[in-house]
């Protein structure tokens, strides 16, 4: 059975305040394996298409102007219930509810600039990934912990 996948992405606040390794360096200790990764400003209509179902919320517009005024990082994590997991691991979306050891829980305290997103269902994740990669730039790969991370 394909393993769990879920898109992450690391926002202009998480890169401008060089939180992209603190940010990998969690997930790869839990255990989750890294299968793609780009860095890329967003142009408005990729941004306005991630965030489509936000259209018409009174932050839409601040957010979409947010998410393009600078540099992200999109990468595609795999490992058990990682969609689940890697959302508990950023904590709530509003960095002031979000527990101590998250993410945004010790590193955030804006809602918008909160520095990192990570799909909310596995739905989520297959549009999300698709958005921002091609299949092929998805590496299938065997490293030597995937014995102590799975449980084949
Ligand atoms: P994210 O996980 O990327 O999903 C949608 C984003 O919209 C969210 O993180 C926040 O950055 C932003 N957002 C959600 N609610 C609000 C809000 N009330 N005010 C400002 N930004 C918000």
């Amino acid at each position: 059975m394909p393993k769990e996948r879920t898109f992450v992405m690391i926002k202009p606040d998480g890169v401008a305040r060089k939180l992209v390794g603190e940010c990998i360096k969690r997930l790869e200790q839990r255990g989750f394996k890294l299968v793609a990764i780009k860095m890329q400003v967003l142009t408005r209509a990729k941004a306005e298409e991630h965030y489509i179902e936000h259209k018409g919320k009174d932050f839409y517009e601040s957010l979409i102007n947010f998410i393009i005024s600078g540099p992200t990082i999109q990468m595609v994590w795999e490992g058990e219930e990682a969609v689940s997991q890697i959302r508990a691991m950023v904590g709530s979306t509003n960095p002031l509810e979000a527990s101590p050891g998250t993410i945004r829980g010790d590193f955030a305290l804006i809602t918008q600039k909160n520095v990192i997103h990570a799909s909310d269902s596995i739905q989520s994740a297959e549009r999300e990934i698709a958005l921002y990669f091609l299949p092929e730039e998805i590496v299938e790969y065997s490293v030597g912990d995937d014995k102590w991370m799975t449980s084949m």
